[in-house]
């Protein structure tokens, strides 16, 4: 029988570098992959043991990377393939893993398989893209088109920007002539294209792939059923050749995306409500003007509502696989936006102590702010989370020797701004309390991926939050008060002592033998309560 997934993942903590924004090694105002591995011993230091990559390969950069022209090269600006195999294999002399972007779905219209299809003459890659029977396509579909872009006659089928065209996986319920099945030998050449792709990169030393839209991969699939199938084959090729390799998904779904065949799956906000009910909508137009999440000062949000969702979610990965919640990436508005480094650190107590595998985007363990900014290679608001990392107090942040007028973004010029080195001076910091977090996570199964979680204490809107993290003979009591004033909880004693499994669905609240924490505002606390006595 083939292994759920691999055992690095039970206690992974991830970090996710967006290459042009780490460290410039060679002083053109760029990020590079020579300078991710200078920084690794501060990631090692960190005590993360794997790291999700941004797309680094060759493209117009027209959606930060997410438009590929070149699957199989590292972009120029970035460095060589040669660097991206020393970072493989510099990485895991620490101990760390590193997986790469898989864009699956779509290429940049400047990648030489679109410029063959763009052709009227027929060719290898006339069927590779989406296309449909008429260059002047004003039909309405249920697809987006461009029209009016190349010489042969028809629009082609767009997955984000315009300069995204959507590759031909076929459709699972085809009603145009244009639409390919599943099984037509073009949409098997994509596929078999993208095996070699995978296997390429898999080959060099990747830990495996963050999935880019894994559910929009066969069009009109009611169910995701195709999609699903097709990620089978691919996980089945891992099994067999690459025991080792991890797949997540952004398909916030986790019931399917582990169905799929993916290790975890991405909760994000605008798919799936766990992230906004804990965290608060992080999308376009700041945070300021959204509805909170549970982990706000104001106290406006509603723990129940998260578990709700969370505990169904949860229910589906058992014995299947993980989800992951992220501190932000780089799609999202900075978690620091319109919250105090206190607050952050309420928020990684939270992260870091419930199960799945957690992802801290660069510069959010030191609280970096979301900058206001135009918009850059396609990132609009997003931009503004996509700043240089701040590491110390002398130039561009010790990001890049360049003058500041190259460098790829401006570093956040508040003269106070948060750094890596100021923050490794104080023992009382956010990076400091993350660093422990993190530690303490991978030192206790309990609190790690695999660790069983039930709520003790959660009442609609009403502060605080108490779980219990539970594996072998381990159990943690972990209370959270996000809430900007003081907050007290009473349950039953029993409730912790219980050698069964706690009913993961009940929220449970009782009278009799009272336990009652107390907590100050904005606070947490983590307990362990593990008996050293018991099971003797
Ligand atoms: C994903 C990426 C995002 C990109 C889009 C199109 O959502 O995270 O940055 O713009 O896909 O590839
Ligand atoms: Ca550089």
């Amino acid at each position: 029988m083939t292994k759920l997934y691999p055992a690095w993942l039970s206690d992974a903590v991830f970090y996710q570098i967006y290459p042009p924004s780490f460290y410039d090694s060679n002083g053109d105002g760029i990020g590079d992959i020579k300078g991710i591995i200078a920084r690794l011993d501060y990631l090692q230091w960190l005590g993360v043991n794997a790291i999700w990559l941004n797309p680094c390969f060759a493209s117009p950069f027209r959606d930060g990377g997410y438009d590929i022209s070149d699957y199989y090269r590292v972009a120029p600006r970035y460095g060589t393939n040669v660097d991206l195999r020393r970072l493989f294999r510099a990485a895991e002399r620490r101990g760390i893993r590193v997986i790469l972007d898989l864009v699956p779905g779509h290429t940049s219209v400047d990648h030489p398989w679109f410029r063959q299809s763009c052709r009227a003459q027929r060719n290898k890659y006339t069927d590779r893209y989406i296309w449909t029977d008429q260059g002047m396509d004003f039909r309405r579909h249920d697809l987006r088109t461009v029209n009016g872009y190349a010489e042969r006659d028809g629009s082609y089928v767009t997955n984000f920007f315009w300069s995204q065209p959507a590759l031909n996986y076929g459709f699972a319920k085809p009603t145009q002539l244009w639409q390919l099945p599943v099984t037509h030998p073009a949409c098997q050449a994509t596929r078999r294209e993208l095996m070699k792709i995978m296997r390429y990169w898999l080959d060099a030393g990747a830990a495996g792939f963050r999935v880019d839209m894994a559910s929009s991969i066969v069009k009109n699939d009611p169910g995701h059923r195709q999609t699903i199938a097709w990620w089978r084959e691919v996980r089945a090729m891992l099994d067999a050749k690459y025991p080792q390799a991890m797949l997540i998904s952004e398909w916030s779904n986790p019931a399917a995306a582990l169905r799929a065949g993916f290790h975890s799956d991405f909760l994000l906000p605008w798919e799936n409500p766990c992230h906004k009910l804990l965290l608060g909508a992080r999308g376009p137009g700041g945070a300021s003007d959204q509805p909170a999440g549970f982990l706000d000062r104001r106290g406006r949000g509603d723990i129940t509502a998260f578990l709700d969702v969370y505990l169904d979610c949860l229910r589906q990965c058992r014995g299947r696989g993980f989800m992951s919640l992220m501190t932000g990436n780089h799609d999202l508005v900075r978690l620091r936006q319109g919250r105090t480094m206190a607050e952050l650190e309420v928020i990684f107590a939270v992260l870091l102590t419930l199960p799945g595998i957690p992802f801290i985007y660069y510069g959010d363990e030191i609280g970096m702010k979301h900058l206001d900014l135009p918009n850059k290679e396609g990132g609009y608001f997003r931009t503004g989370a996509r700043t240089p990392m701040q590491w110390d107090g002398s130039r561009n942040a010790g990001f890049s020797t360049a003058p500041k007028g190259k460098l790829y973004l401006p570093v956040d010029p508040a003269k106070n701004h948060p750094t890596v080195a100021g923050q490794q001076e104080n023992s009382n910091s956010l990076l400091q309390h993350v660093r422990d977090l993190i530690a303490l996570r991978r030192k206790h199964p309990a609190l790690s991926g695999e660790g069983e979680f039930a709520p003790i204490y959660a009442r609609k809107q009403a502060c605080p939050f108490v779980y219990l993290r539970r594996k072998g003979r381990e159990r943690f009591l972990v209370a959270i008060n996000p809430a900007n004033k003081p907050a007290r909880a009473r349950f039953d004693a029993k409730l912790l002592q219980s050698g069964k499994p706690l009913a993961p669905k009940k929220i449970l609240v009782a009278t009799g033998d009272q336990i009652s924490i107390d907590m100050g505002p904005v606070s947490y606390a983590i307990m362990d309560l593990t008996d050293s006595t018991a099971g003797r």
